[in-house]
């Protein structure tokens, strides 16, 4: 496993693979890697020749200073992951590396950018936008790998994708969870241990609330999981909103969607936790 950490080299060593016939997937993180990004890892490597996983805070993506600043770096666990998961190379780069002069770009990707996250962090998208399209010219991926805890971010991608005419497929891969039902996130770490008690519940609640949904309407399982969630002390819910899973569009009858899906942000003290779950499917 080569770690590079300047755009040239590792553009140089791809032009080599890639000439070599090289099937390249790409999975872009944050670092603070744990078996979620791994299970990426694993079906990058399974289904490419090459294996590039890059490795950057990006700074433009944080509308909330403080959670960059204690945003978690493991840098050499993750490099030891990585190597152990079969990556073959792991990009590096500092910001100067990323954003030699600031990158002033303003991406219009109507709805999917504007609602849920869209709403609760401005700005958010426009910065994940920026880095992944700049990833994806410097890696010219052909597939490249995103967890769908971040639900929407793949619905983002998807639609910068297509706009900026970029070559590359976009592989959803399934939410992994801790025993006890908690969604895999670098944030966890963050949480004291009577907080990572609690975590569960959120996991617990959206499962319970697909037997409830069986028999009550949209709002009903709304204000269901919401309530649940808000009894418990240090638990509040940001937002619960449930929704077509292509359009982002609300579903307000469970007949609007094929694949209606619930998105859960919810706040177990300080830390910002997310989730997810589709009615239609199996947890
Ligand atoms: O999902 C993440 O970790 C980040 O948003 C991403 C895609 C690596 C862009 O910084």
């Amino acid at each position: 496993m080569k770690t590079i950490d300047n755009i040239k080299e590792l553009k140089q060593h791809l032009s080599e693979e890639r000439g070599a016939n090289k099937r390249i997937g790409f999975v872009p993180t944050m670092g603070a890697l744990h078996d979620g990004h791994i299970s990426l890892v694993h079906k990058c490597v399974n289904e490419n020749d090459i294996c590039v996983v890059s490795i950057f805070v990006n700074p433009t993506q944080f509308n909330d200073k403080n959670d960059l600043i204690t945003y978690p770096r493991t840098l050499e666990h993750d490099l030891s992951l990585l190597e152990s998961a079969g990556c073959d190379y792991v990009f590096t780069p500092d910001e100067k590396e990323m954003y030699p002069e600031p990158d002033k770009r303003f991406f219009d990707f109507g709805r999917v950018a504007e609602v849920m996250e869209g709403k609760y962090r401005p700005g958010h998208f426009n910065g994940v936008a920026q880095i992944v399209s700049k990833l994806f010219s410097i890696v010219e991926p052909g597939k490249a790998y995103f967890g769908e805890k971040d639900f929407q971010q793949i619905a983002v991608i998807k639609t910068m994708v297509k706009q900026l005419d970029q070559k590359v497929e976009i592989v959803p891969c399934p939410i992994l969870r801790e025993k006890d039902g908690l969604a895999l996130s670098s944030r966890n770490v963050r949480l004291s241990p009577e907080q990572r008690q609690k975590a569960p519940l959120i996991a617990r609640v959206l499962e319970e609330s697909t037997n409830f949904a069986n028999e009550r309407s949209v709002q009903e399982t709304i204000d269901f999981v919401c309530n649940s969630i808000n009894k418990e002390d240090e638990m509040r819910v940001e937002y619960y909103e449930i929704v077509d899973s292509e359009t982002l569009e609300p579903v307000n009858k469970w007949s609007d969607s094929n694949d209606p899906v619930g998105c859960i942000t919810v706040y177990c003290g300080e830390v910002r936790l997310i989730d997810n779950i589709h009615y239609n499917k199996a947890f």
